[in-house]
């Protein structure tokens, strides 16, 4: 059954929040830190080895109680029980959304169109550890005989992000084998992988749900015509394998049915790393260390779908989102790991949470009055406290922020955590406190500065804090944890997105600029301009003179 379609903001609970808003937007954070000790006490949520401080958010209980409220008008526990059982909430595409399905242990029952989907799982689960199994050992060779060394995942969107963080998440646990990615259809990435390739110890996986892409395609043919220089049209077979919905054009493209690893159309791009598309995290970690991302995720399934609203990790952290991004008109949210090894966490959810949730027309298929999906940006700590934290700091804007960080290290370098978790821990703490004139004027008493010098300096000093952040403390980046993480994400994006009453599993507006591209690379070719809006006449126009 389809998801109910209801105006948020015709709620009575969106109408209660407003008129709380007209209170809370003058609340200091600082004034709620000092009339309550208890305040970090109530405002967390652990679940397994993870802690959730949302306490430093511009937020009181009626406020969690209003949005939990929100959540309920909006039949949010009944669209859990829709998403998880495999209705048809992906309505504008005509199909359900069951990547929890993919985590979900095998002996579930989890059915489309009446038919239990687990036994298809398992059967490509098995054959992704056998296979990821063999070329790990060297059992599997290369057309020359000698053992894989390399591997290079040929996708993009969704069939590269994913699987791109996740390896580079992993990295501590990465084997022998080397895992590159081929997404955009600019020739320099692809040539510049290629570089450092030998075509005797290499094996591609070209992934595209639709096997319909124009870069991965185009990636693919380039990398098969250059494997072609070195191996025989014979030797493809035992370096290309391909990950797809799309049986026929993978064997058109010529890679053999037993090297094909079958998705389904109710995976998302975005939500498909769990799938065949993770079959380079395989690869790199061993699918071992695979299915305990997987297991990690299911833990946050059953936490999701189980929990009560009041306990529930993704519903509160999609409910603080809303808070700010529908009535203190916040634009945009950063999300700051405190570790390297997650570095591309970001960009994956970028695609994740704007692909999702960048929509405006409401489930009811009319123009949303309210705002929708949050722009999504960040890098990790400490990295990013030297590059854009000023902003976060002293400018303008409000920006929520998600700090995650991990208790241990993994290699065991205390001396670089502490100094890690120090920052980690200072940074929400001055956003919340930020620095008083008082505190000002103090400093510089121990400074040479003259008054006049002070009292001009003064303002710029001056920090303001009560700016909002979640702490998300885990104990260690272990598979377990880095799915658990994901899977948190993804259902915050839904829950956003039920809350919004739009179809977050549709991406309907990346196609307008794949049909004009097409189409400009016609006239690209044969030279010919044809008619466009001036500015695009005239760079085509420039274009072709200087190419
Ligand atoms: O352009 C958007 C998109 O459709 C994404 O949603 C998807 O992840 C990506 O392109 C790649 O698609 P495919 O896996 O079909 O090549």
């Amino acid at each position: 059954m389809a998801l109910q379609t209801t105006n948020p903001s015709g709620t009575k609970a969106w109408m209660d929040l407003r008129e709380h808003f007209a209170e809370m937007q003058f609340v200091s954070m600082k004034d709620l830190f000092a009339a309550d000790a208890s305040r970090a006490g109530k405002f967390h949520l652990k679940w397994n080895d993870f802690l959730i401080d949302y306490s430093k958010n511009v937020i009181t209980g009626d406020t969690m109680k209003l949005l939990r409220e929100l959540a309920s008008e909006m039949q949010l526990k009944d669209a859990i029980d829709k998403y998880f059982s495999g209705d048809v909430i992906n309505q504008t595409e005509n199909r359900a959304v069951l990547h929890t399905a993919l985590r979900a242990k095998s002996d579930v029952e989890v059915k489309v169109d009446g038919q239990n989907v687990m036994p298809e799982i398992v059967a490509v689960k098995e054959k992704m550890k056998s296979f990821s199994e063999r070329i790990i050992s060297g059992v599997q060779k290369g057309f020359t005989n000698k053992a894989f060394t390399d591997v290079v995942n040929i996708g993009i969107g969704g069939s590269d992000l994913g699987p791109a963080m996740a390896v580079e998440a992993l990295a501590y646990y990465q084997n022998h084998l080397k895992v590159h990615f081929v997404s955009n259809v600019d020739g320099d990435h692809v040539m510049e992988t290629l570089k450092k390739l030998n075509p005797e110890t290499t094996l591609f996986v070209v992934v595209s749900k639709t096997f319909t892409t124009q870069e991965t395609l185009s990636n693919a043919e380039t990398i098969r015509n250059w494997f072609l220089r070195s191996g025989k049209q014979s030797d493809v077979a035992k370096h290309f394998v391909a990950v797809s919905t799309n049986i026929e054009k993978v064997t058109e493209f010529g890679i053999a049915a037993e090297n094909i690893f079958p998705m389904w159309d109710w995976v998302g791009g975005r939500f498909s790393l769990w799938s065949a598309v993770g079959l380079s995290i395989a690869l790199a970690v061993g699918f071992e260390n695979f299915d305990k991302l997987l297991t990690g995720a299911n833990g946050m399934d059953e936490h999701f779908r189980t929990a009560t609203f009041d306990q529930n990790i993704p519903v509160t952290l999609a409910l603080l989102t809303v808070w700010y991004n529908n009535f203190f008109g916040a634009e945009t949210e950063a999300l700051i790991p405190y570790t390297q090894y997650l570095q591309k966490l970001a960009p994956y959810l970028q695609q994740g949470i704007m692909e999702s949730n960048g929509k405006s027309i409401g489930r009811d298929g009319n123009p949303v009055n309210y705002q929708t999906g949050t722009i999504i940006w960040g890098e990790p700590g400490t990295n990013s406290q030297h590059a854009f934290f000023q902003l976060i700091h002293q400018g303008t804007k409000l920006i929520p922020t998600d700090f995650i960080g991990f208790a241990k290290p993994l290699h065991g370098n205390q001396d670089h955590h502490d100094k890690l978790m120090s920052n980690f821990f200072a940074q929400t703490e001055a956003l919340l406190n930020g620095k008083t004139e008082d505190q000002v004027r103090m400093e510089f008493t121990k400074t040479q500065y003259s008054t006049g010098q002070a009292e001009f300096l003064l303002p710029f000093k001056v920090f303001q804090g009560d700016k909002p952040t979640n702490t998300i403390l885990i104990d260690k980046l272990t598979p377990e944890a880095l799915g658990a993480l994901i899977a948190m994400y993804e259902h915050k994006i839904f829950v956003q997105g039920v809350v919004w009453n739009i179809f977050s599993y549709d991406q309907w507006g990346v196609e307008l600029g794949k049909q004009l591209a097409n189409k400009i690379l016609d006239e690209i070719h044969s030279g010919q301009v044809k008619k466009h809006d001036a500015s695009t006449t005239f760079l085509l126009q420039h274009f072709l003179e200087r190419k």
